[in-house]
């Protein structure tokens, strides 16, 4: 009689024993069963762009929607055209079709180069919820690097010197996420070049995640590999700034002297995913060769997420909870340290504590800084501010005057949930 599936060995690798899902996932499969059972959830658990997919490119997607071969693995060369003259545009880089790598998601790609480069991890605390799990999935060592909120939660050269000098021809991969989640904060240019020195200086492998490099709130997003080409991927993708992260399309720029590396992850792809969805690669032409009407819409996405991220910004400063300038994305990682004493009086002594009572006691998800590589009694927290209708949000946009009460009428005609969360949380904190 053959053995019922419940009945063979459980023999997971030791690496993926123990681990529990994203955060991020997890959260909102949470808060969607609150919801379900009657709950009102203030939901900025998951970081997922609030904005629809622009029109042109929707419309690109359903024309091709007939496209049903396997596509090359290193991705469709229009696109790949597509997203080396985007880069070298918007970044005055001079890269080429051959540098760019497509795959379903830019998660995967980092997961894969991990996987193909022998090297230690390094990533500043806070790093995005992934890095790590990933790096600990394949057995590599990983070394936080501790920054602070004055600093704007930067990974200080000085710092990143003193961990590669100790051992100067170790292999390391080092993650720079700019504008970055959890924080929303950048890097100044010349923060970009002391980094891009002692990068060179120990020949480090540089992920320079920029997903979010498009929702700078000003425009003004500048990448690391003008400062330090020969040893910068860039690693972006469709997911934030064109409202796309369900259709899972990702992409690496190498510099010419990683193609090796570049070589290495297409034959893990070749292996594994084979190639990213048909329909979706002709879609992305659309959106990486850029349009007036992607112009305005991302300016639009910009001025409505620098105006949210300004307003409830002051309100959690106005109650003394600390939260540094916020830059571009859609997180914010605010400080609930000055109510350590009181929290305390109530049994709560950690992030994660402290998460949990506020989702149970006012229906506010937030991630606790410890998924972000925070200590357990940093009482940190990450807040996605997402929970608004993006479609009304651009639509109103021109009512957005950048005064407290343009603002304001934008928030509570826009975003009122967010405003609601954010007023429910403070509350919280004011009644403790
Ligand atoms: C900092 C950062 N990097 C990478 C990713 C992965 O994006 P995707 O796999 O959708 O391209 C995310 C998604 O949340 C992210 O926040």
């Amino acid at each position: 009689m053959s053995k019922k599936r419940s009945d063979l060995p459980i023999n997971l690798n030791l690496n993926v024993r123990g681990l529990a899902p994203s955060a991020t996932l997890a959260i909102n499969e949470y808060c969607n069963k609150l919801k379900a059972e009657g709950t009102k959830v203030y939901k900025f658990g998951l970081g997922q762009s609030p904005f629809p997919v622009p029109k042109s490119v929707v419309e690109s997607l359903k024309k091709n929607a007939h496209e049903k071969d396997y596509l090359p693995v290193k991705g469709l060369l229009d696109l790949r055209i597509a997203v080396s003259e985007f880069l070298n545009k918007t970044q005055k880089l001079e890269s080429n079709p051959e540098d760019v790598l497509i795959s379903p998601g830019s998660k995967e790609l980092i997961f894969i180069l991990q996987l193909v480069y022998y090297g230690d991890l390094i990533i500043p605390t806070p790093s995005w919820v992934s890095y790590y799990p990933q790096a600990y999935i394949i057995g590599r060592h990983v070394h936080w690097i501790p920054t602070s909120a004055e600093d704007g939660y930067k990974l200080s050269p000085e710092k990143l010197n003193e961990i590669c000098e100790k051992d100067p021809d170790r292999p390391r991969v080092v993650i720079l996420n700019y504008p970055s989640n959890p924080t929303g904060c950048t890097y100044k240019l010349e923060n970009l070049k002391e980094l891009a020195q002692v990068a060179r200086k120990y020949k480090v492998i540089l992920i320079s995640d920029e997903i979010y490099g498009l929702l700078h709130h000003h425009a003004q997003h500048v990448s690391i590999a003008r400062f330090y080409p020969e040893g910068t991927v860039i690693s972006t993708g469709l997911s934030k700034w064109c409202g796309a992260g369900g259709w899972r399309l990702g992409t690496f720029i190498f510099p010419k002297n990683l193609h090796w590396l570049r070589d290495a992850m297409a034959i893990v792809a070749s292996e594994t995913y084979t190639s990213t969805s048909a329909p979706i690669q002709y879609a992305a032409i659309t959106a990486f060769k850029g349009s007036p009407e992607i112009d305005k819409y991302l300016e639009d996405s910009r001025l409505v997420l620098r105006t949210i991220a300004k307003r409830i910004r002051q309100i959690l400063i106005d109650e003394n909870i600390k939260v540094p300038q916020v830059n571009g994305g859609f997180y914010m990682f605010p400080d609930f340290s000055f109510y350590k004493e009181k929290l305390a009086n109530r049994g709560i002594v950690s992030s994660a504590g402290m998460c949990k009572a506020i989702l149970h006691e006012t229906g506010v998800a937030m991630l606790p800084g410890t998924d972000f590589g925070h200590k357990d009694d940093e009482l940190l927290a990450r807040i996605a501010y997402v929970n608004f209708d993006g479609a009304k949000a651009l639509k109103n946009a021109h009512l957005i005057h950048e005064t407290y009460d343009g603002a304001n009428i934008f928030l509570n005609k826009c975003a009122k949930d967010v405003l609601d969360g954010i007023l429910a949380l403070t509350k919280w904190f004011k009644k403790l």
